[in-house]
């Protein structure tokens, strides 16, 4: 299925409820939904649940109470096309846990939603927990469209709605709550994820094909990079992380200001605790820690938040 789809921060909801309802939307009530999101390496992957609270009708408004979702998109703000596939379950709670011990939960986003529709647009009064109030606006295209009506009538509705192009958000909820920094520029980040990926290539792999690059910037504001080097004994392999510091080492740097890390089938690569471990020593609890691609989707932690009360020793003498 694809959608023709708009989102943005809403500065003023009550207004936009009014203005939908003056031009003939239909009010379709509201509910609660938590969605969990999982770190798919190719599509995005999620878990949605109605949970009990919406109005008196909501279980007749909503299709499926439980449903897994498997979809794709583009980021761009404005309105954009999103391929999906929608499977009905029936017992959710097996199933979280299988995905979470498969791909580890990104995410939880919780929110109510109050639904209207506008000549088959569905219209998303969205109170997002730890976010706020947004708008979205969805056309579902009929198939074999070519995506020009539900454009119009999304970008009818955008002007109607008074939708300002100042407060158009080009990411999901997942990228807002993670803090992603998708999108901002931050050169720093993005030339040191470009030299991970870089040494990614490099990785020797031959175990898990599972190649990940890292690249410190040291003191001295040069970048030294590392790949995972894995062995026939399984124990002596090597993370990408400790072939990065073994290289800072090397060229007599003992500080790390700055890291990356790029796997190539993960989103976010989070370094390993052993490898928080070994980053602690060189750099400071304020020291970021970018996971993602180059240009890409990205997502940042301090080495503090990744490795919280750190080991320290002081040598006695
Ligand atoms: N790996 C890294 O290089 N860095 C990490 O932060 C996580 C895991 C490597 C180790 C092994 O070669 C492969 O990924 C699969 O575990």
């Amino acid at each position: 299925m694809r959608n023709v789809e708009l989102k943005a921060r809403d500065l003023d909801p009550a207004r936009t409820l009014e203005r939908a309802l003056a031009l003939g939307a239909e009010d379709r009530g509201e509910f609660n939904q938590r969605d969990t999101y999982f770190a798919g390496s190719r599509g995005r992957l999620k878990l949605r649940e109605h949970v009990a609270g919406g109005s008196p009708l909501w279980d007749e408004l909503i299709e499926f109470s439980q449903e897994l979702i498997e979809y794709s998109r583009a980021d761009e703000t404005g309105a954009r096309t999103s391929n999906y596939r929608r499977v009905p379950i029936a017992d959710i709670g097996p199933l979280l846990e299988a995905l979470d011990s498969a791909y580890g939960t990104l995410v939880t986003v919780s929110k109510r939603r109050h639904l209207l529709i506008w000549e088959g647009v569905r219209i998303h009064l969205d109170e997002v927990e730890g976010l706020g109030n947004f708008v979205e606006l969805e056309a579902v295209a009929e198939p074999g469209s070519d995506l020009t009506a539900e454009h119009e009538k999304v970008e009818r509705l955008r002007a109607e709605l008074g939708v300002e192009d100042a407060n158009l958000v080009a990411t999901s909820y997942t990228d807002l709550l993670l803090d992603t920094g998708e999108g901002a520029p931050a050169p720093g980040a993005d030339e040191l994820l470009a030299a991970a990926e870089q040494v990614m290539h490099t990785a020797h792999v031959r175990y898990s094909h599972f190649p990940v690059g890292a690249a410190l910037r040291a003191g001295d504001g040069q970048i030294y990079v590392g790949s995972n080097v894995e062995n026939a004994s399984y124990p002596q392999g090597q993370c990408a992380e400790t072939s990065a510091i073994g290289a800072l080492i090397a060229a007599g740097q003992t500080r790390i200001t700055e890291v990356a890390v790029t796997a190539a089938h993960m989103d976010f690569c989070p370094p390993c605790g052993g490898c928080r471990q070994r980053l602690a020593e060189f750099a400071d609890p304020d020291t970021p820690v970018h996971m993602g691609r180059p240009g890409g989707r990205r997502m940042t932690r301090t080495v503090g938040e990744l490795l919280p009360l750190a080991f320290e020793f002081e040598p006695p003498g």
